[in-house]
């Protein structure tokens, strides 16, 4: 089959189309053959490994040393279950689904294996794959905030980058929650946040995010344009804030800052949860949800799409097909 390997660390020039062996089934897994993908701002941290400040070191340890031991980038994936091992009951040959393996990747491939009991759900007739492949990494890893933060109807809630995928994201799961969500982008996605549901958009171009002052019951850092000090000063007492793109310092100090007011910092890697995934899914059959797709790229030019995402302008999220 074909895959896209990243062949060392670097520009997208590392990333080769070869060829290597089908994947076959163990016992528990099953093998989806691969319609849509992605490439996230996760894929583009790996290859490149321009990681947030602090994590560089860590990266090396958990990634490879000197080129990452799973060469096959691509977190999510849409496609047809191609075969299944001889345990799996769950999961058919020719069934729809929607997956999300995280740090395992693999999925920028012609066919994907993975556990039939990880993260992976049945995918209804009418969400076509490229809408789903773009479901999996920015709305779960809004859930899982959104949850630990607790967002509740008629609270002001800041996301600051909320024309990305986690931001956008982020902006219409907060907006159904009954929250008042102002957005912070710049001038040429003002009109795309308003459409997702912000009540108020912020121009960075043109006015200072930390001016607003501390008026949130909760803000959502998914930028890294301000640290966690800055962040608390547009906090209310008794608030909220998560440090999605946090450096290593931020991850560390949530554990301590804010407490003298009242403030709950969460950060840190969101992990894939299949509860996350099909709620996800389920918000976008319901029409609650829908993911924003920047680009649609043929699989052969996964490295073009990899230039978008690391050009960090992404509207959303970053769509790869197999024809
Ligand atoms: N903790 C976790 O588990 C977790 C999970 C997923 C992702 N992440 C991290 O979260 C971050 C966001 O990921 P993503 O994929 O959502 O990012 P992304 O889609 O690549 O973000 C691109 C967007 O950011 C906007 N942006 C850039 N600078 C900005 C600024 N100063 N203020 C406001 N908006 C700005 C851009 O809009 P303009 O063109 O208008 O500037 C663009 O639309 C990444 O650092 C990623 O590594 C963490």
């Amino acid at each position: 089959m074909k895959a896209i390997a990243c062949t060392g660390y670097g520009s997208p020039e590392v990333l080769q189309l070869i060829e290597i062996p089908k994947p076959v089934p163990a016992a528990d897994e099953i093998v989806i053959r691969v319609r849509a993908t992605t490439v996230t701002s996760g894929d583009w941290r790996i290859r490149s490994l321009e990681m947030p400040p602090g994590f560089g070191l860590m990266a090396h340890l958990i990634f490879g040393l000197t080129k990452p031991r799973q060469p096959i980038l691509g977190s999510e994936v849409a496609g047809e279950v191609e075969s299944v091992g001889n345990m799996v009951t769950t999961f058919r040959p020719g069934d729809r689904v929607l997956a999300f393996d995280g740090a395992k990747m693999g999925c920028h491939a012609e066919f994907k294996s993975m556990k039939a009991a990880g993260c992976v759900v049945a995918l209804h007739d009418d969400i076509d794959f490229e809408t789903a492949a773009a479901l999996p990494f920015g709305g779960t890893t809004a859930l899982h905030f959104l949850r630990k933060t607790d967002v509740r109807e008629g609270e002001k809630v800041l996301v600051i980058g909320a024309s990305g995928s986690v931001g956008s994201a982020i902006v219409q799961l907060a907006s159904h929650r009954g929250a008042m969500v102002t957005g912070v982008c710049g001038s040429s996605n003002v009109d795309l946040v308003r459409s997702l549901g912000a009540g108020q958009v912020v121009d960075y171009s043109k006015q200072d995010v930390l001016s607003l002052g501390a008026q949130f019951d909760v803000v959502f850092e998914t930028v890294g344009s301000l640290n966690i000090s800055q962040t608390l000063t547009l906090l209310r007492d008794g608030g909220r804030a998560a440090m999605i793109a946090g450096g290593l310092a931020d991850t560390v100090l949530a554990m301590f800052r804010g407490k003298s007011r009242g403030i709950k910092v969460v950060a840190g890697p969101a992990g894939e949860l299949v509860e996350d995934l099909q709620e996800i899914l389920d918000l976008t059959v319901s029409k609650a949800y829908r993911p924003v797709i920047d680009s649609t790229h043929a699989f052969e030019d996964i490295p073009k799409a990899h230039l978008r995402v690391q050009g960090k302008r992404k509207r959303g999220n970053v769509v790869v097909t197999t024809g």
